[in-house]
């Protein structure tokens, strides 16, 4: 199919999933507005319509609650066709929501949002962007004081859906200390979308749900769940996620913020940079994890090593070690960079985020090799991201060792990072 074609394609798919300003990530399997979803869904829209790429950052506002956190999940509209669905959170905000948050792309959505404004003429950008970042800016606020109150320079998830990379290896070992009994009666729907053997095992979601209970009895208060949470990682892909956002925003602050702002924000990225930076390990030539609970580091290879290229500037030891270290990963692959790498014992290269390759990764993974200077292998990542769409579709996740298409169909993110990555080459 010709790129023009497939741009329509990718156009197709975010019409079919809107519904009404904003995105779900595809139906039935997701049903509502996801968070980190929503952020490459608006730089998506950001390459044709402006207007909509704030809508969709507009919605998920919605969602925020009073101390500053954006939720997972903004269940804007009811539906039965997911599990865990409003009534087993049980949050009290303003609009129904999930109580756990994911990765803050939403700083730099926005960015990209407001020059994509800028470069259309758009008259409202500033008073939309303005809004927005204050939105941003109490989230990030919120991050720093909830998910590192004892100022480590990295925030911690106390639930592997918040990492975005739900059933990553990376998080077997802090998982399994988590009791598998819930007072919630589990009734997964996933498994009728999609075939159970690329989903999460049932054991995994008890211990899921199970930490719901846990916060949910807490009244979802910070303070309460930080001292309650039977698990916690200091997790470098969200930290390093956090970390650029604010970068971004304090590009955003130069002209809208005021100089508290503008300190503020300088002073979080220092703190964030610096506790990223702690976390590389040269013997294996990424960035690793640290489980708070067990005072470890988390070893397991996972794709999450490789993210703080999007926050930091590493020296030239470190950019040629990663940069190999990635080519590693990619050698006799159709499609990378896998979620989990071959060679690791817990490599399943259809379950999810244990081999699979998702294309939102591979967009971070692409901008942080070119903020470090690592142009040709950025360049590889985004074709490979490009071409295994062109073969399979708009996929949520790829096969590496095959390049098949897998897990839900028609997805939101693939199509926007479809028409990001696809005007690179
Ligand atoms: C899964 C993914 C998560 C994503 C969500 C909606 O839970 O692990 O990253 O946000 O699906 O697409």
């Amino acid at each position: 199919m010709t790129t023009l074609r497939m741009e329509e394609g990718a156009h197709a798919v975010l019409a079919r999933n809107d519904r009404g300003g904003y995105t779900v990530p595809t139906d039935r399997l997701y049903p509502f507005q996801w968070n980190w979803d929503s952020a490459f869904v608006a730089m998506g829209f950001a390459t044709f319509n402006v207007d909509r790429a704030y809508r969709e950052l507009e919605r998920l506002v919605e969602g925020q609650w009073d101390d500053g956190m954006i939720p997972h999940i903004v269940f804007h509209v009811p539906s039965d066709t997911y599990f865990p669905g409003p009534d087993v959170w049980g949050t009290r905000h303003r609009i129904l929501t999930s109580g756990i948050t994911q990765p803050p792309v939403f700083g730099m959505a926005l960015r990209h949002v407001h020059e994509a404004a800028l470069a259309n003429g758009m008259t409202d950008a500033e008073v939309r962007t303005r809004a927005l970042f204050q939105a941003a800016l109490h989230s990030h606020r919120w991050w720093l004081e909830a998910r590192d109150p004892d100022g480590l320079g990295l925030v911690s998830i106390l639930h592997p859906w918040e990492s975005g990379s739900d059933n990553s290896p990376a998080w077997d070992e802090a998982l399994a200390r988590v009791p598998t009994t819930t007072t919630t009666t589990i009734r997964r729907k996933d498994t009728g979308h999609v075939d159970a053997a690329m989903r999460p095992r049932d054991e995994d979601y008890q211990r899921f749900i199970h930490l719901v209970d846990v916060y949910r009895d807490c009244d979802w208060d910070p303070k309460r769940q930080w001292a309650k949470a039977p698990f916690k990682v200091a997790d470098v892909q969200m930290t390093a996620i956090l970390a650029r956002a604010t970068a971004d925003l304090m590009h955003l602050a130069e002209a809208l913020g005021t100089d508290e702002d503008r300190a503020g924000l300088a002073q979080m990225r220092r703190r964030l940079v610096d506790g990223l930076a702690r976390r590389w390990r040269p013997d294996l030539s990424r960035f690793v994890s640290l489980d708070l609970i067990s005072g470890a580091d988390i070893e397991a290879p996972t794709q999450a090593g490789f993210i703080p290229l999007v926050a930091l500037a590493l020296d030239g030891a470190q950019q040629s070690a990663i940069t190999a270290e990635i080519g590693r990963w990619l050698d006799g692959m159709v499609v990378g960079v896998p979620s989990t790498p071959a060679f690791s014992p817990a490599f399943e290269p259809k379950r999810y985020w244990r081999g699979p390759v998702w294309a939102v990764i591979n967009w971070l993974i692409a901008d942080g090799l070119r903020l470090n200077g690592a142009e040709d292998l950025a360049r590889r990542v985004e074709q490979s991201t490009v071409q295994a769409i062109e073969n399979a579709g708009f996929c949520e996740y790829f096969d590496p060792t095959t390049g098949e298409g897998l897990g839900g169909d028609t997805f939101s993110w693939t199509a926007a990072a479809y028409l990001a990555l696809g005007r690179r080459r």
